[in-house]
């Protein structure tokens, strides 16, 4: 997705925001120019307290003098920015491309509304071509992988891969020091039997799919760019 597309989403969702309000802050390349976007209007009086998403994100905010604070200091908040890997018809997503799923969840689920930023291709008729980031325990990697496997198995992905995610040829390790295994389901046909089918499994943290979090959507498209609500 060019930076163009991606600029006009976070355009169009600065709309959300109003000041005096607590904002989720996303993570990844889309999330960074909304980050960007509300750095230029608190530089100009615009109030705000946010949650970052991310150490990456926080870093961002910081250097912007956007005020942070955390879910131990406020209980919820009003509206939650952030980018998807995929976004389908009943606004279900595939977020954690970036590694940031765990946190993401978090802090979308404390917030009274979700809002993604994303260009037309992040939009598809069925979850999963974009492989499913599952943050797991480094404790009994492999057996929590095995497990994964049998989830995909029973959930129409025979033959499905899983990858343990690596950075420069080591493992990625998440903000919270766990590790990502992408699983490529190919066509997830039941988001919500194998959001609770992986969860049921004991080594992972969390995935990426997020189910009922997500109700808005800004899609930018070379010719204008789309609100989508439920
Ligand atoms: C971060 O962990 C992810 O969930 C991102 O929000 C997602 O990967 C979208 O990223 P881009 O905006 O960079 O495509």
């Amino acid at each position: 997705m060019s930076e163009d597309l991606k600029r006009k989403a976070a355009e169009a969702a600065m709309g959300e925001v109003r000041s005096g309000m607590r904002i989720g802050l996303g993570t990844g390349s889309t999330a960074k120019h909304f980050v960007d976007l509300l750095g230029a209007e608190v530089a100009k009086g615009f109030e705000c307290l946010c949650v970052p998403t991310s150490e990456v994100t926080a870093a961002q905010a910081k250097s912007l003098s956007i005020p942070l604070t955390t879910l131990e200091e406020i209980d919820s908040l009003d509206v939650t920015i952030d980018g998807a890997d995929e976004i389908d018809a009943q606004f279900r997503l595939i977020k954690g491309g970036g590694g940031a799923l765990l946190r993401e969840k978090i802090v979308a689920a404390a917030s009274a509304k979700m809002v993604v930023i994303a260009d037309e291709s992040k939009l598809v008729e069925t979850l999963g071509a974009y492989p499913l980031p599952i943050e797991i325990n480094l404790f009994g990697q492999a057996a929590t992988e095995r497990a994964i496997l049998q989830v995909m198995n029973a959930h129409g992905a025979q033959g499905g891969k899983t990858l343990r995610r690596k950075a420069d040829g080591e493992p990625y390790f998440t903000d919270g020091g766990h590790l990502i295994i992408d699983a490529s389901f190919g066509r997830i046909s039941d988001a919500e039997a194998i959001s609770r089918a992986l969860l049921d499994i004991p080594g992972v943290v969390q995935h990426g799919l997020f189910i009922g979090l997500c109700s808005e959507a800004y899609l930018a498209t070379a010719s204008g760019t789309l609100k989508l609500s439920d």
